[in-house]
């Protein structure tokens, strides 16, 4: 086993009392800034703005945001739980793909009736606990996932990614990003190739950042060099993270996923996608149900304060693409290994009747 460099560990949300500290994702790898987040109004804007941001993260902190919108409440009242139904709209509405953020939601609504139909004098505290352990879940099913697709790959691999699906994007030692990190520490990768992720950059400004505080041999390639790479270099597998999974095992994830899978199909190369259970949504049939957030054309046409394009032109930025199941080698959740990957087999390994 290799020895692990010893860096301080990553951690992009921390609870202090009555109000959560994220760090400022926008404005790494410049600097390291903790942002405040006290009541449900800051951190649904924090999550909106992408100050923080991965699926996983963004469900943790609005559980706490939801929890922030009692401050104070010893014993709910029906006026209080209305209040936070408009809490948790305002939350769902920050961002509309990655499912963690409406599951974490209805996990903290379903709380909050639970402790005002036992008549709860800890209202407030009750529901800080439940924010509390849906961070500390997303921990452990970070490891038992890191873990479980450490053992896809066999030793010296070389591996390509897309997006941050690392430890800024969770609670832990991050999804796909978490495989990487054990797979390396066991001798099984031997080198990564993250793609820069046009057009915020998270390959290039977040998860560079995160494999080289730890000497994680990695090279920086522009998305479009993604077919050149497989071609010309010996790739073993690809690695993912997911915003949210369809009832048939269809994958929507950041905007290059679905092109990364064709390139990986044509040459070959095992596509894996990594994502703990609450990623997974069996309300939607298939991955064309999935809603695909659609951002500001300025995240397109500028970089920083530059225009990259002519004045008034035109541009689409869908962030996020859907992957159909059939290009998926294997989907890694904590509760077990999807493979194949299809609805049953989804169903069967979350442990879900028919
Ligand atoms: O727009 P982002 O940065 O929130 O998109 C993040 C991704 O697409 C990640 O790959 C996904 O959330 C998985 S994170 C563990």
């Amino acid at each position: 086993m290799r020895k692990q460099r010893r860096v301080q560990e990553v951690q992009p949300l921390r609870r202090r009392g009555d109000a959560i500290f994220v760090i400022d994702q926008l404005l790494l790898p410049r600097k390291t800034v903790y942002r405040r987040c006290a009541t449900p109004r800051e951190t649904a804007a924090a999550i909106r703005d992408m100050v923080l941001r991965g699926a996983p993260l963004i469900g943790c902190a609005a559980a706490y945001g939801y929890a922030f919108g009692a401050r104070g409440v010893k014993t709910a009242s029906p006026a209080v739980l209305r209040k936070l139904d408009r809490d948790g709209a305002l939350l769902l509405a920050s961002r509309p793909t990655a499912v963690n953020l409406a599951w974490a939601v209805a996990r903290m609504a379903g709380k909050a009736r639970e402790l005002h139909r036992a008549g709860s004098g800890r209202f407030y505290a009750e529901l800080l606990v439940e924010a509390d352990r849906i961070a500390e879940e997303d921990v452990s099913a970070n490891r038992r996932m890191a873990e479980l697709g450490a053992r896809l790959l066999r030793p010296g691999s070389v591996v390509m990614t897309l997006c941050n699906a690392g430890a800024l994007a969770t609670t832990g030692i991050g999804t796909a990003l978490g495989v990487v990190r054990r797979a390396y520490r066991l001798g099984r990768v031997k080198h990564v190739y993250p793609c820069e992720t046009r057009p915020y950059l998270q390959g290039s400004r977040l998860t560079l950042w995160e494999l080289m505080r730890e000497g994680i041999p990695a090279t920086l390639i522009t998305d479009s060099m993604a077919a050149h790479i497989m071609k010309t270099e010996r790739i073993d597998a690809v690695f993912v993270g997911a915003d949210r999974i369809a009832a048939d095992a269809d994958v929507a994830n950041k905007i290059g996923t679905y092109g990364l899978a064709i390139l990986a199909r044509a040459h070959g190369v095992s596509f894996y996608v990594v994502a703990p259970s609450s990623t997974v949504d069996l309300s939607l049939r298939c991955g064309g149900d999935i809603p695909i957030e659609e951002r500001s054309s300025r995240e397109v046409l500028w970089v920083g304060k530059h225009p990259i394009a002519p004045r008034g032109a035109r541009a689409r930025h869908p962030a996020f693409d859907v992957t159909p199941h059939r290009l998926v080698t294997a989907i890694v959740t904590e509760r077990g290994v999807v493979r194949p990957v299809n609805g049953a087999v989804l169903r069967r390994v979350l442990g879900k009747a028919r």
